[in-house]
């Protein structure tokens, strides 16, 4: 079947190279008028002058985009999307000065969602989670990262990867599956130093198998940072992952500059991400390497940190830059990506067209994906997104609001509201 979007008042394409785009290519997302956009099936057949498009399809269904502005469906590469309850009590203890790190130290972060998610079984996890997509769908996400990492034992971080693989059959968003068995040494792991190197000997001998025997995951992330993970033991963890066919990712130099992202350059990790306190080496190694660099400025805005990850200078000193929210119960309990936009905007000095590029094109590249999403050119995957504005650079300016009227993936209707046009 035939689709045709007709009627936009912008049509963004964010055009190009199949790859991250860098440095002068972010400058220009390509905002075209009096352009419509044909679906064939899963694909886009075509992007060009209305009047031509709709001769070439005689007789498909039609789209009236009313005037709204049509993009490429956004990119989150960046999740932690299953967990049990919320855990709102910390930001109030932060509010009162308790630090993310120190409320970890005591039990609570990524400890408190462990416990909780232990308890729970596959059934609630996936009712919890399936609402949490179609909120981050419904603001225009249409290909979303999901990470394990709240399990920390053989048994939960399967049971969380395999709700992943359920969700992913199940709804019309794609979503890329990570195994992020180092997101945090357990509790029960911390007692000893003999202890702890057994946890980190377990996750590679025995969970990293079962994970890719099950084809469980696209990707294998660690959380390397002081008093989490080591870089030695993030190296050996990510090497033994690669050599098990998985891609890489990185949580790397989110609160202190450990290397992380050296360490993701070196080993030719798809993406670092966070990187709010990358030193300056780590950004001429992103830099000259092929890692995208995913910036996640909502976690440092919630956990009320001074600091942001220095976006205009990676994109100056030529890295690829992505944009993600990161959503989570403790560091970033938003769905809303066209926030993270208006962060990338306002808070990293952006242009808005290193935004978009930045939620399209280089969250796909992030995902490896750039072949296949994020942009708007035939070929492509169908992957679309309609929000009610008559400008693009109105995406970040009504900032946390919900402009999203619908999204489509692979050519299929996946999220729609029926807001009026303003
Ligand atoms: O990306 N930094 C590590 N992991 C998450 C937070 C997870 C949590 O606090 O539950 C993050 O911010
Ligand atoms: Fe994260």
């Amino acid at each position: 079947m035939t689709l045709l979007f007709v009627n936009a008042k912008q049509v963004v394409t964010c055009t190009g190279a199949p790859r991250a785009r860098v440095g002068a290519e972010m400058r220009d997302c390509d905002v075209r008028t009096g352009v419509a956009v044909a679906v064939e099936g899963e694909r886009i057949a075509a992007v060009g002058p209305r009047a031509e498009i709709e001769r070439a399809c005689a007789g498909a269904s039609v789209i009236d985009c009313a005037g709204a502005v049509l993009t490429p469906g956004l990119v989150d590469s960046h999740t932690h999307a299953i967990f049990g309850r919320a855990r709102y009590e910390e930001q109030e203890l932060r509010a009162a000065g308790a630090d993310y790190m120190a409320i970890a130290r005591q039990g609570g972060g990524i400890h408190a969602s462990v416990r909780d998610l232990r308890a729970r079984d596959a059934g609630e996890l996936l009712a919890l989670a399936r609402p949490r997509l179609e909120r981050l769908a419904s603001y225009g996400t249409t290909t979303v990262e999901v990470k394990s990492g709240y399990g920390l034992s053989i048994e939960d971080e399967l049971k969380m990867l395999r709700v992943i693989g359920r969700l992913s059959a199940e709804l019309t968003m794609r979503i890329v599956p990570t195994w992020l068995g180092a997101h945090e040494i357990p509790k029960e792991a911390r007692a000893t130093p003999v202890a702890r190197a057994s946890y980190v000997k377990m996750l590679r001998r025995e969970m990293l198998p079962l994970v890719t025997n099950e084809h469980l995951a696209t990707f294998a992330d660690v959380f390397c940072e002081p008093g989490v993970f080591t870089i030695a033991e993030s190296r050996d963890l990510l090497i033994a992952a690669r050599d098990a066919g998985l891609k890489l990712k990185l949580h790397a130099d989110e609160l202190a500059p450990s290397g992380g992202a050296e360490l993701a350059a070196e080993l030719g990790a798809t993406s670092a991400d966070h990187l709010a306190a990358i030193s300056a080496a780590g950004i001429r190694a992103l830099a000259s390497s092929g890692t995208v660099a995913t910036l996640l400025p909502g976690t440092m805005l919630f956990l009320g940190k001074g600091t942001r990850p220095p976006a205009r200078a990676l994109l100056d000193a030529g890295a690829a830059v992505a944009l993600a929210t990161d959503f989570n119960p403790g560091t970033s309990p938003t769905p809303n990506l066209p926030f993270i936009l208006t962060l990338g905007v306002s808070e990293l000095h952006m242009s808005v067209s290193e935004a978009v590029l930045a939620a399209t094109v280089n969250g796909a590249a992030a995902l490896g994906l750039a072949a296949e999403t994020g942009q708007l050119a035939p070929g492509y995957s169908a992957d679309l997104a309609l929000f009610e504005i008559e400008d693009i650079r109105e995406l970040p300016y009504w900032y946390a609001d919900r402009r999203c009227m619908g999204t489509w993936v692979r050519g299929k209707a996946c999220h729609s509201s029926h807001l009026p046009i303003t």
